[in-house]
């Protein structure tokens, strides 16, 4: 796909997923608009991008506050009057027991992870109509489709926003836009920075921000509903799928002993 020209809004920009998506997207020579609660961080990001000599839009915007998603709209139909590609990418997690958790983080979550997607989408989506062309491309995880101990309001904001683009991408079908889903396992970002973290397991397999990145790139044209990174993890969400009764065991097992062996 041409990318040249193209306008992409990616949020949470400033770091991670989404600031190795920006790269990618600024190597292709599409516009980018790179959004965050934070302008500095923003502002170096657009200083590394800024020598693929492309457009480049920076938005400070915490995409959990609607009003907030819709000033950074009109910015953007201001500058560019158009989108061509929308990456939800914005989110976070809190690593603990639901027994643990303040109600005020497991509504932060949902507020960032699944409502934050729901207000970038509803407000983007009637232009990408109107020009009967676009693509909403969704960060989950693989915890989208596993429920993970100590991961309750995470998994849940991330189940959330793939039944969310499930649906709405029968809803899409002949409009001309499209929805994928991406669902990387482990990745190597600030993400874990979060003092919970310091509590979780420690496991070995992490991705790269860029392999993640390049599957956005590709889902921002893909006709599929979800793609999963690793591609071979796809299996294992079959299984679980197919077998639920057999593979929940086994997977909440796993977890509750490498939790057990964890010393902390
Ligand atoms: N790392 C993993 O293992 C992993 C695995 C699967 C899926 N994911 C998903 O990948 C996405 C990106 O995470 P990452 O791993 O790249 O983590 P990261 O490096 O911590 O990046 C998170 C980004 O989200 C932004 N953000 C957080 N809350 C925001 C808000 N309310 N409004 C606007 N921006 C906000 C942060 O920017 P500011 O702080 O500057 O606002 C930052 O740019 C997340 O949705 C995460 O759930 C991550």
């Amino acid at each position: 796909m041409d990318y040249s020209g193209k306008v992409v809004v990616i949020t949470g920009a400033s770091s991670g997923i989404g600031k190795e998506s920006a790269l990618e997207f600024a190597k292709l020579h599409a516009s980018v608009v790179l959004v965050s609660r934070d302008m500095n961080k923003l502002e170096e990001v657009a200083k590394e991008l800024s020598k693929y000599q492309t457009q480049i839009l920076v938005c400070m915007c915490d995409v959990s506050q609607k009003d907030q998603v819709n000033q950074m709209n009109k910015k953007v139909l201001e500058k560019f009057g158009t989108i061509d590609v929308l990456v939800n990418n914005a989110g976070f997690g809190i690593y603990g027991n639901f027994n643990d958790l303040k109600v005020e983080e497991i509504e932060s979550q949902m507020g960032t992870n699944y409502l934050g997607m729901v207000y970038c989408t509803k407000i983007f989506l009637p232009k990408m109509l109107e020009q009967k062309s676009g693509h909403i491309v969704n960060v989950a995880s693989v915890a989208a489709s596993f429920g993970i101990p100590g991961m309750v309001s995470y998994c849940a904001s991330k189940f959330a926003m793939l039944g969310f683009s499930e649906s709405l991408y029968h809803e899409l079908k002949g409009s001309g836009v499209g929805i994928t889903v991406v669902s990387p396992i482990m990745v190597r970002t600030n993400f874990f920075n979060h003092n919970s973290f310091n509590k979780m397991p420690r496991y070995t397999t992490a991705l790269s921000a860029n392999t993640v990145a390049k599957a956005v790139v590709r889902a921002a044209s893909s006709p599929r509903l979800e793609i999963v990174v690793p591609q071979f993890v796809r299996i294992a969400i079959w299984f679980k799928q197919t077998f639920p009764y057999l593979i929940n065991p086994i997977v909440g097992g796993i977890f509750r002993r490498s939790r057990a062996n964890q010393k902390f």
